[in-house]
């Protein structure tokens, strides 16, 4: 759990994602849209892997902020939404918004819905990720409300394994970003799996000895 942070993270991440962002678009010439796409969704991964990681150590507060990745999760959040909204406003400049969500369109509309509203989630979660809001909210209910990061994950997971597996958009067929994102995908599901396994045989033990 990471309730608290701290400017001094927030530039740090702040110039990782940005610097994704430059890498992407200036050196690998992938347009802004797409850039901001992809620097996102490496945070969300990041955010992702840091839970379950949680499961197999558990967090002290001794210790560098450097070696204890939990106390990354709220900045890392944060800038995942930050980009999110960036692609959007930069997918906006590009169509207008009626021309991407449409009824009875084809699955590009479904996939900017499952966009739109992993978003919506996103700048929620975003809100209450704030150091005052978290005290107000009160530990509990924060908690809660954050456990839909899950919903947000799997969200934007469709969401892009739409452009990239299943649509004809740029070139046909995924490029070395899908099969990474699919990866990255894949390797949260696992770790999620096992987090969730340990913690069973943990109760189970803890029964048996009862
Ligand atoms: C948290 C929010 C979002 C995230 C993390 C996200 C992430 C992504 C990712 C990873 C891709 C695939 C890029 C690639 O092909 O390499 C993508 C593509 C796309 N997304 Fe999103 N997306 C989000 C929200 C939205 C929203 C709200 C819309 C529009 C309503 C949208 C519209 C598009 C479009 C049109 C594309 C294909 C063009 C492009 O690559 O820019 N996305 N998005």
């Amino acid at each position: 759990m990471d309730i608290r942070n701290t400017p001094k993270q927030h530039i740090i991440v702040g110039v990782f994602s940005l610097g994704l962002v430059a890498v992407f678009n200036l050196l690998l010439q992938i347009q802004w849209s797409t850039a901001f796409a992809r620097a996102s969704y490496i945070l969300l991964f990041l955010v992702m892997i840091i839970g379950p990681l949680m499961r197999f150590k558990k967090p002290t507060d001794s210790g560098s902020p450097l070696i204890v990745p939990w106390s990354w999760r709220g900045e890392l959040g944060i800038w995942f939404t930050l980009m999110g909204l960036a692609h959007f406003i930069f997918v906006l400049t590009e169509r207008p918004f009626n021309s991407l969500i449409r009824i009875g369109g084809s699955g590009f509309g479904l996939a900017n819905l499952l966009g739109l509203v992993a978003l919506i989630w996103a700048t929620a979660l975003m809100i209450t990720s704030l150091n005052r809001v978290i005290m107000y909210l009160g530990i509990m209910s924060w908690k809660w409300l954050h456990s839909f990061t899950n919903v947000v994950f799997y969200l934007v997971s469709a969401h892009f394994i739409y452009f990239q597996f299943f649509s004809t958009y740029g070139n046909i067929g995924p490029d070395w970003f899908g099969y990474m994102a699919v990866t990255m995908a894949g390797i949260v599901i696992i770790l999620q799996l096992s987090a969730f396994t340990l913690s069973v045989k943990k109760y189970r033990s803890e029964a048996i000895k009862k």
